[in-house]
């Protein structure tokens, strides 16, 4: 199993363009080789600010090119309870920065019903429709290829914050939560899942979250959310740009 402390996890890049650059050339190699030993390459995008430029990037022809987008398939690691048409929404992002520019198949990509309304409701139908897309049996995890992460200035990913009730949750697969700091309701894949995932990839930068990024890395565990994060089946990436990794 490989925790957050493993530091040759970490990769450091000069830039915020030369950590998206890797991180796509990764997102590639990554694609290929899914799609290589099983027909297909199942991602979880996340949303937030700092991976606008990987999608960028990953739209650009010279990058694009390389991924059989036929065989891509695309879930979201978390949601706000916004409507699609707002700029908060992860999904309106994601989806103007890449999935709008990349030969996708409709049916392989798995946007979240009216994130707006019942989140309780909403995230129970996107829970039906995983366990639909992945098809296991009993108590089996489904396997993401692709788990993209982010980090924030409070240590939590995805939709996973500080005292929230989802960091309990241990069955499920993805789940409304409720966020007293922010007021209001999150939807977010939960731990179970992410730590599941072939792949898990924190992508960060930004001088600051220096701090934060250290005391994730080197300081007591079980502080963050982030560090409840563990490739327990598969590896787990921290990629990041010089002026988050400051302090380090
Ligand atoms: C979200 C994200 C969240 C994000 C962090 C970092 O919906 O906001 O999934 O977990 O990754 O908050 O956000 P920035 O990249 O904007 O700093």
């Amino acid at each position: 199993m490989q925790t957050l402390m493993d530091a040759k996890n970490l990769s450091v890049f000069e830039t915020y363009e030369a950590l998206v650059a890797a991180t796509a050339d990764l997102f590639v190699k990554l694609a290929d080789q899914s799609i290589k030993e099983r027909g297909k390459f199942i991602t979880s995008l996340s949303g937030g600010s700092t991976p606008k430029g990987l999608y960028s990037r990953l739209a650009e022809n010279q990058t694009s090119a390389k991924v059989d987008w036929s065989k891509v398939v695309v879930f979201f690691g978390d949601e706000r309870t916004v409507p699609y048409t707002s700029p908060e929404s992860n999904q309106r992002m994601i989806t103007e920065l890449l999935l709008a520019k990349v030969p996708l198949l409709q049916e392989n990509v798995f946007t979240l019903s009216d994130p707006d309304m019942d989140p309780k409701q909403t995230a129970i139908d996107y829970e039906r429709r995983m366990h639909e897309f992945f098809r296991l049996s009993g108590d089996e995890l489904p396997q993401f290829d692709f788990m993209l992460l982010g980090l924030g200035d409070d240590g939590h990913t995805a939709s996973l914050f500080p005292g929230s009730p989802a960091l309990q949750e241990t069955q499920r697969w993805f789940v409304d939560n409720k966020v007293d700091k922010l007021n209001t309701v999150r939807l977010t894949t939960t731990y179970p899942v992410i730590n599941n995932s072939r792949n898990i990839i924190f992508l960060a930068s930004g001088k600051g979250k220096a701090a934060v990024l250290k005391d994730v890395l080197t300081g007591p565990e079980g502080k963050y959310p982030s560090q409840k994060v563990s490739a327990d089946n598969g590896k787990l990436y921290w990629y990041v740009d010089k002026d988050i990794a400051s302090e380090l």
